[in-house]
């Protein structure tokens, strides 16, 4: 994580010395040095870094306007019936309101759908890490039996008969291939940046008004009750600018006992490592936006933030492979209200801008064809 962060600091020094750091996101033109004559972007958000892209896939408005209608194209999924959208709900901090996911054919997995706000930040990616980067992720729900069940390969020859092949070489200068469906995928994902939240005014701007009394008392249950032991408020690898962002996780593997009184428990972790420390061990989720994302937990057993609030009060569920930072936390029930009142003040003042991005497919997609009309017309 640390060598991943180190240039973003200094991004920071260079490109934003004499900005104010209030407002919500920016776009920046970056000179010429995104692909295909198109200009990289530089995202920003109160209390959120600078997202860092691969060396070979730097963010450019074309791609993440193409990576956005990909995301929203059912005709990615072998019967059109689904999208990346469909578990990935623009209007629930991009996840799932539904337990477990439900693919093609309403074929359920076993988790619960993750947020993708602030996605450029986590790594490794999904509950048990098992990728790398959101270009490799990107091509996982192709083959998944239960969410689009149609193998890459067939995908890409679908979206050439569909006219992507233009929109591709505008973005890429090539046509589309699985390398470039992942590329388009992964910017715009990275692109969705959600900070500025009521309690990053409160902590970063020193706005004393921005979360309520219950809030400011619930900050302080959430330190005493020990949840930034893997919730982390001190990220390592942004120091010495620490206190500028939050992520509210460690990027590691825990196992806090959700679904280990399960007769078959789920096993996490370590059907990735084979390490049995990790057995039952889950990626420390964000608690950004957590208030828009229920059910929570990777099996979406908690309906609501209060029910997460009595998990940890109950000190998790005990198993062999309990983590030690979990103990009964005895908190009264104001002091649970409390905790409930910080996560909701953590919801980004972007949040219900990004909750419209389909209507902006809906935009690019008026505006190209009846560009191609007035073509058409003076040809
Ligand atoms: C059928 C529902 C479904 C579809 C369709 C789907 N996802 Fe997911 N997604 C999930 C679930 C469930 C998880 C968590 C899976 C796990 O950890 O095992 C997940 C995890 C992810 C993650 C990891 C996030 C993190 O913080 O680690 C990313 C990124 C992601 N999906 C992107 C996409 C993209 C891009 C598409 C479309 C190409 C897509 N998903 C299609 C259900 C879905
Ligand atoms: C030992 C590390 C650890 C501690 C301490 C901890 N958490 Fe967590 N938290 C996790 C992990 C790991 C998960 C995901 C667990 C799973 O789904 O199996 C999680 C999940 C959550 C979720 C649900 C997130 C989602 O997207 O579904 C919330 C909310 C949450 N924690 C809040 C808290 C609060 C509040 C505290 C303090 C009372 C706390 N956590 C303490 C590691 C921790």
């Amino acid at each position: 994580m640390k060598t991943r962060f180190k240039p973003t600091v200094a991004l920071w020094l260079l490109a934003t010395a004499s900005l104010c750091s209030t407002s919500g996101l920016m776009f920046q033109g970056k000179g010429a040095d995104g692909q295909a004559g198109d200009q990289q972007v530089v995202l920003r958000s109160l209390g959120v870094p600078f997202p860092v892209s691969p060396a070979d896939n730097p963010i450019t408005s074309k791609k993440i306007s193409l990576g956005r209608e990909l995301f929203f194209d059912k005709r990615l999924s072998r019967d059109n019936s689904i999208s990346c959208a469909t578990c990935h709900e623009p209007k629930h901090g991009f996840s799932d309101p539904h337990p477990v996911s439900i693919g093609v054919n309403a074929r359920t997995g076993d988790r619960n759908s993750m947020s993708l706000l602030n996605v450029a930040f986590f790594e490794p990616l999904m509950w048990d890490g098992r990728a790398k980067s959101l270009e490799e992720q990107a091509l996982l729900p192709f083959a998944a039996h239960f969410e689009f069940d149609l193998p890459v390969v067939q995908a890409v020859a679908k979206l050439r008969r569909h006219g992507y092949s233009e929109k591709f070489k505008e973005a890429f200068g090539e046509d589309i291939s699985e390398e470039n469906l992942a590329k388009a995928l992964a910017a715009y994902q990275r692109s969705l940046l959600a900070g500025d939240s009521p309690f990053d005014r409160y902590i970063l701007l020193n706005d004393s008004q921005a979360i309520s009394p219950a809030a400011q008392r619930g900050f302080e249950v959430f330190l005493k009750a020990r949840c930034d032991a893997c919730h982390l408020i001190m990220t390592p690898g942004l120091h010495p600018f620490a206190l500028r962002y939050i992520l509210f996780t460690d990027n590691k593997f825990h196992n806090i006992g959700v679904g280990m009184d399960k007769e078959d428990p789920d096993p996490g972790r370590f059907a990735v490592t084979g390490d049995p420390n990790d057995w039952g061990a889950f990626r420390t989720p964000s608690l950004r936006n957590i208030a828009l994302t229920a059910p929570y937990f990777h099996d979406g057993s908690a309906r609501t933030l209060f029910d997460v609030v009595e998990f940890y009060d109950r000190g998790g569920i005990v198993n062999r492979n309990l983590d030690p930072a979990m103990r009964p936390l005895k908190l009264s029930q104001q002091q649970k209200r409390d905790l409930v009142a910080f996560l909701e003040s953590l919801t980004s003042s972007r949040a219900s801008e990004l909750a419209h991005e389909e209507a902006k497919v809906r935009q690019t997609a008026t505006a190209t064809s009846s560009t191609a009309n007035e073509r058409s017309r003076s040809r």
